[in-house]
């Protein structure tokens, strides 16, 4: 017989091929990151990401609400802190009244069962733009994770659900998860940005937040002496095994559609929950294609969505969550 299978049977009607289709997004899939900033009535847009916003508190309470809605239920919070508040050691963030801490219990209030995951690392509070603090030119590892810890705390004693270590220091896991037990703060789970490369795909969420590496000399220029090299795999898994032996809950690859080897490494890996950060640039690169017409914005976003999906994602934290989502069948 000739052909041996006529396999097109399975993709002659969209009936057929919903029905065999092997993976799906849902709404429970994603993690919308939000950015806010201070003051009130500010919804202003990033001029690198079309369409995504700096949202002031009563916006964000607006925001979270429309998303709830719509079935999403997670978002990921960064804040822009003013340049006035920024230094070293990233001393604003411990600010129990910071914006970051307001911003998790006006999302709590808005939507109690909203799952809040906030980032972790110093660099939108830091006057280098680094993730940690600087001395004599280089990234103090252990002195960086007491703040960290601290900050974690901070931000699970305002309501977060999970804090979201990005900044890529050795042993944070481990240092926050004892600040944690500490407090007696047993139900805070981390989401450990475990495989973040040094990307360049992260340019249009630093001028989101205006976080970006500041050109000194007493600071390295760029994030390469923490985050990984785009050139490592096996690299990754060390990093996932060492974050889920020191605690974390939930493992993260960053960014998305480049790195989808390592997420299906990963997944074969290990057996935590596995979540991928689709970045600013990614969003940004689609939108840019797409304002020209040279790309068909729903169907790239749903095609890149869905890969990263079955590439082994559990979650997705993506900016496109919310367009993505009314288009879901
Ligand atoms: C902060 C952080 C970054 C992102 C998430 N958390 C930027 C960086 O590491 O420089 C990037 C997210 C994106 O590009 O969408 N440590």
């Amino acid at each position: 017989m000739y052909p041996l299978r006529r396999n097109r049977i399975l993709r002659s009607n969209p009936s057929i091929r919903k029905m065999v289709r092997e993976t799906t997004l849902q709404a429970e899939d994603f993690l919308v990151p939000l950015f806010v900033t201070e003051g009130n009535g500010i919804r202003e847009e990033i001029p690198s990401m079309p369409s995504y916003y700096r949202l002031s508190l009563d916006h964000l309470e607006k925001e979270v609400k429309e998303l709830w809605n719509m079935g999403l239920c997670s978002v990921l919070l960064f804040v822009k802190i003013p340049d006035n508040l920024k230094d070293n050691t990233g001393a604003e963030a411990l600010n129990t009244h910071g914006l970051m801490q307001r911003a998790i219990k006006t999302v709590k209030n808005a939507c109690p069962d909203m799952l809040v995951m906030t980032d972790v690392a110093l660099d939108p509070y830091s006057s280098f733009g680094h993730d940690g603090i600087v001395a004599n030119g280089q990234i103090l590892n252990d002195a960086t994770n007491a703040v960290l810890a601290e900050m974690s705390v901070s931000h699970a004693l305002a309501g977060a659900d999970f804090v979201a270590p990005s900044d890529m220091m050795d042993g944070r896991i481990k240092i926050i998860r004892e600040a944690l037990e500490d407090e007696e703060l047993t139900s805070t789970g981390i989401m450990s940005y475990a495989a973040k490369y040094a990307s360049g795909f992260y340019g249009p969420f630093r001028d989101a937040l205006e976080s970006a590496p500041v050109a000194s000399k007493n600071a390295p220029k760029d994030k390469q002496t923490y985050q990984m090299d785009p050139g490592n795999r096996l690299e990754a898994i060390k990093e996932a095994e060492m974050d889920i032996d020191e605690g974390a809950d939930i493992i993260m690859v960053k960014p998305g559609l480049c790195y989808l080897d390592i997420v299906r490494d990963l997944r074969e890996a290990v057996d935590v929950p596995l979540a991928v950060y689709q970045v600013s640039g990614e969003y940004a690169m689609l939108k840019a294609a797409a304002e020209k017409g040279w790309l068909d914005h729903d169907a790239v976003m749903l095609e890149q969505l869905i890969s990263i999906k079955r590439a082994g994602a559990n979650i997705i934290a993506s900016y496109f969550a919310k367009e993505a989502v009314p288009l879901l069948g």
